[in-house]
């Protein structure tokens, strides 16, 4: 059975004094965190606290997007190096909201993995279908490109240091959650295709995290499933109570 991993993506939400007490809450409360790892992803001007205030403790802290080159003139961006510098351990990839609101492709999210991984931060690496695709049976063809592309030119010891989170595009932040076997079924066939790309022991390994509207009320469900190996929390990952409800759902399925 695999560690199951939650993590809280805060998005472009709160501000910096409310950012330090969640943190500080977490530090103090994240009694499960030996039987489930716990992350959190703060926007990019409070990760250098997040980090003082999480050092020591079992709580990763991670950054919600990075550039995929080292240093140099993109104004505006933030390298890989940079969020090593200030502490993170983590990074999140190809995220929905990257993807529609920032037209990120799946090429330049294949280079910005690379980027992460050759600075040595773990990446959780996001896909998901839109409503529509899903309507038109196309999950599966639409996350198998995602995962292709997204994947290209990965080595296996590369792929053992990511986190696939399948988010549907039509969950996230709405409220309406994938069932735990729609979200188990999609699971599976991400599994297969890693399985199809690299051997069994990679495939087995890799942790398949949901996204989309996960809460303390459906995280039992969803965590329950086989193929579930932890969550990705939006809303849900600001309140420190429902926050860690979510932990002890993964912990209980653990
Ligand atoms: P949500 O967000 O839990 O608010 O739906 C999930 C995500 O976008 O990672």
């Amino acid at each position: 059975m695999k560690k199951q991993f939650i993590a809280g993506n805060w998005k472009m939400n709160l501000t910096i004094d409310e950012a330090r007490g969640l943190a500080r809450k977490l530090c103090d409360e994240s009694v499960n965190s030996g039987v489930v790892d716990i992350g959190v992803f703060p926007a990019f001007v409070f990760l250098r606290d997040i980090c003082e205030i999480l050092r020591g403790s079992k709580v990763y802290v991670g950054a919600q997007n990075m550039y995929l080159e080292k240093s140099g003139a993109f104004t505006g961006e933030i390298s890989g190096p940079m969020l090593r510098d200030v502490g993170c351990t983590h990074v999140i990839i190809g995220h929905s909201e990257r993807r529609t609101i920032f037209h990120e492709t799946n090429s330049m999210i294949n280079s910005k993995i690379k980027a992460a991984l050759s600075c040595g931060l773990k990446t959780i690496f996001c896909v998901g279908e839109k409503q529509e695709e899903r309507d038109d049976d196309k999950t599966n063809e639409v996350v198998g490109n995602q995962l292709s592309e997204g994947l290209a030119g990965l080595t296996s010891e590369q792929i053992k240091e990511l986190t696939i989170a399948y988010e549907p595009v039509w969950a996230i932040g709405t409220g309406k959650t994938a069932t735990p076997e729609q979200a188990n079924e999609v699971h599976t066939f991400i599994r297969n295709t890693i399985r199809s790309k690299y051997e069994n022991d990679t495939a087995q390994s890799i942790r398949i995290q949901y996204g989309g509207s996960v809460n303390s009320k459906n995280a039992d469900d969803l965590l329950g499933q086989p193929e579930i190996d932890g969550a990705l929390v939006g809303g849900a990952s600001l309140d420190v109570k429902s926050f860690l409800d979510i932990v002890s759902a993964a912990a209980r399925s653990s």
